[in-house]
C-alpha cells in the first residue's frame, strides 16, 4: 500500500450557506430556521479534503472568483496542505451553495457555479501533465464536462486511474464516459443515467454498456460494487443517528479514490468510503463533518 499517493482533483469549490430548518418552506412562505452555518464545500473540494485527511498528496484544479470567498477558500486548502498551484482566479463571483438541512439530516442543495464554469481544458491538461506520477484523477459534474474529459484523457495517457462522481445528476458526454475508469453515482444519479433502479441486473448491464467499473452509493443501505467478474457485491452501512448528510457522498468518493490510489483492493476501498461517509453524517457541516486525521488513521487500521 502507498500511504501518500498523488490524487489530482479537477473539480468545484463552493461556499456552503447551510440553514438548519424544522421543515422546508412552502411556496411563498417565510420560515424561521434554527441555526446557520457557513462552510467550505463544492463536491470537488470536499472530495479533495477527504482524500487529503486520509494521507494523499492532493492537488486541486479549479477556478475561484476575485472575491473574499475565493481568498478564504485558498486559505482553507492551505490549512489542509492541498496544492493550489493550479487554482486560477477569475473576475466575478466564486461558487456558492445555499443548503437546507432538516432534523433527520436530509439535505437539499442549490449550486450557483460562478467561477467554476470558467475552468478551461488547457488548465486541466497542464495541471495533470505537471506531475511526474499521478495515481488517480478525480472529477464530478459541477464544472464543464469537456474540462474533465480533457483531464481524464491526459490522465490515462500518463497511466493514472480516472474516477468520475457524476453529481449533480446529468447525462454524460460520450467522450467523458469513454475516458472514465470508475463511475461512482448515488442512487438518484444512477437512475438518471441508467433509467433504472439499482437492481443487480441494472447495475451489471449498465456497467457493461457504459464500459466502466461501477460503484453505486445507496444512502443508509451502503453501497453496491460491480466486481471485475461481473457480480454485484452489496455492503451495508453501519446504522448511526444522522444529524447532517451534506457531503457524505463526497466523503465516500474521496475515501474510495484514496483507497484505489493507495493500492487497496476495491472492496476495502469501498469499505473505507462507507466508514468515512457514515462517520461524517454524525456531525453538522460539510468538510467540517469529515473524520479528523486521527480518526482517519483509526478507520484505516480497522479495515
Ligand atoms: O455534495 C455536497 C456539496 O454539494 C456541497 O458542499 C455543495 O457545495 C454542493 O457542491
Amino acid at each position: 500500500m502507498t500511504a501518500s499517493p498523488r490524487i489530482v482533483v479537477v473539480g468545484s469549490t463552493m461556499i456552503d450557506l447551510i440553514a438548519y430548518t424544522p421543515r422546508i418552506p412552502s411556496a411563498g412562505e417565510t420560515l424561521v430556521g434554527e441555526r446557520f452555518r457557513m462552510g467550505f464545500g463544492g463536491k470537488g473540494a470536499n472530495q479533495a479534503v477527504m482524500a487529503r485527511l486520509l494521507g494523499a498528496e492532493v492537488a486541486m484544479v479549479n477556478a475561484l472568483g476575485d472575491d473574499l470567498y475565493g481568498d478564504t477558500t485558498l486559505q482553507n486548502f492551505a490549512s489542509y496542505g492541498i496544492d493550489t498551484t493550479h487554482v486560477r482566479r477569475v473576475a466575478g463571483s466564486s461558487g456558492v451553495a445555499p443548503i437546507w438541512v432538516e432534523p433527520d439530516g436530509t439535505n437539499r442543495i442549490i449550486i450557483v457555479p460562478g467561477a467554476n464554469h470558467e475552468m478551461t481544458a488547457e488548465q486541466a491538461v497542464s495541471a495533470v501533465e505537471s506531475f511526474d506520477e499521478v495515481a488517480v484523477v478525480l472529477g464530478q459534474l459541477e464544472i464543464p464536462q469537456p474540462v474533465t474529459a480533457a483531464a481524464f484523457r491526459t490522465a490515462r495517457e500518463r497511466g493514472a486511474v480516472t474516477v468520475l462522481n457524476p453529481a449533480p445528476a446529468d447525462s454524460l458526454d460520450a467522450d467523458l464516459l469513454a475516458s472514465t475508469d470508475w463511475l461512482v453515482p448515488n442512487e438518484g444519479e444512477f437512475a438518471a443515467l441508467a433509467g433504472a433502479e439499482p437492481t443487480d441486473h441494472a447495475l451489471t448491464s449498465f456497467a457493461e454498456r457504459a464500459g466502466v467499473r461501477l460503484v453505486v452509493t445507496l444512502g443508509e443501505e451502503g453501497a453496491a460494487l460491480v466486481t471485475d467478474t461481473g457480480e454485484v457485491l452489496r455492503i451495508p452501512a453501519e446504522a448511526v443517528s444522522a444529524v447532517d448528510t451534506t457531503g457524505a457522498g463526497d466523503a465516500f468518493v474521496g475515501a474510495f479514490a484514496y483507497g484505489l490510489a493507495a493500492g487497496l483492493d476495491e472492496e476495502r476501498a469501498l469499505r473505507l468510503g462507507l466508514r468515512c461517509a457514515t462517520d461524517s453524517v454524525t456531525r453538522p457541516g460539510t468538510q467540517a463533518s469529515f473524520p479528523s486525521q486521527q480518526r482517519c488513521r483509526e478507520l484505516l487500521a480497522e479495515l
